[in-house]
């Protein structure tokens, strides 16, 4: 995956994105996964690699002060449009490499986006420096299980899938590693198909 790929892919797939991602099992664990967490009036609130802004129906964006970025116009668009009038500032941006200045926010939201970036290591550093001490990293991602190595067929699937726009292999635990001096995990928990799919909360310490 790059930068320049991922435009092409989710420009293909903004129209038809919210069909697969935002319905049925995506929806009902994205709801789940909202209802059990609370925000606090007047928070500020990065949406990191925000799409079509699926995540965005579930949060009241007027008690809050929400950005939310994307690398694809594509997508941001479908995301600006569903909630034109609202407050929330729609920014096209690399969640890699972003404009803020450090510890700007108290929530970052980076749904699916860890696995789709073409460097996740850099993504999380990122999203840690944009926190605010003490600030929280709420994940939903699919992420490959800890304890073995990766069955044949995910690992010959996973040069494929990459193609599509994400990454099928990678390791949650690994990639922590690398940030935990700076970074706590308060929650691990599967959220859908098993456990492939986890919601993760993360404090900055
Ligand atoms: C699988 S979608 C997830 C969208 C949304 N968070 C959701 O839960 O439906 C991945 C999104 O990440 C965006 N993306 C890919 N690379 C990015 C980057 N480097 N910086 C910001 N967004 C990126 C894509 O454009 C796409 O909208």
């Amino acid at each position: 995956m790059n930068n320049g790929w991922n435009k092409i892919i989710y420009k293909i797939w903004s129209p038809i994105y919210d069909t697969f991602f935002n319905s049925g099992a995506f929806l009902r664990a994205r709801k789940k996964l909202f209802c059990e967490i609370e925000f606090s009036i007047g928070e500020h609130i990065l949406f990191a690699g925000v799409g079509t802004g699926a995540d965005l129906s579930f949060v009241n964006a007027s008690n809050l002060n929400i950005t939310a970025i994307d690398l694809s116009p594509d997508m941001l668009d479908r995301a600006t449009e569903k909630f034109e009038g609202s407050t929330i500032e729609f920014l096209q941006m690399d969640v890699q490499d972003m404009a803020f200045p450090d510890a700007s926010f108290d929530v970052v939201v980076a749904s699916l986006i860890l696995s789709v970036v073409p460097d996740a290591d850099r993504c999380l550093a990122e999203i840690a420096r944009v926190l605010k001490p003490n600030g929280k990293i709420i994940i939903f991602d699919k992420f490959a299980s800890k304890k073995q190595r990766l069955p044949w067929l995910r690992n010959m699937l996973r040069p494929v899938v990459k193609v599509f726009g994400t990454d099928i292999g990678l390791r949650f635990e690994t990639l922590f590693d690398r940030h935990c001096e700076t970074l706590q995990i308060q929650s691990n928990e599967p959220i859908m198909l098993k456990g492939l799919y986890r919601k993760i909360i993360l404090r900055k310490q």
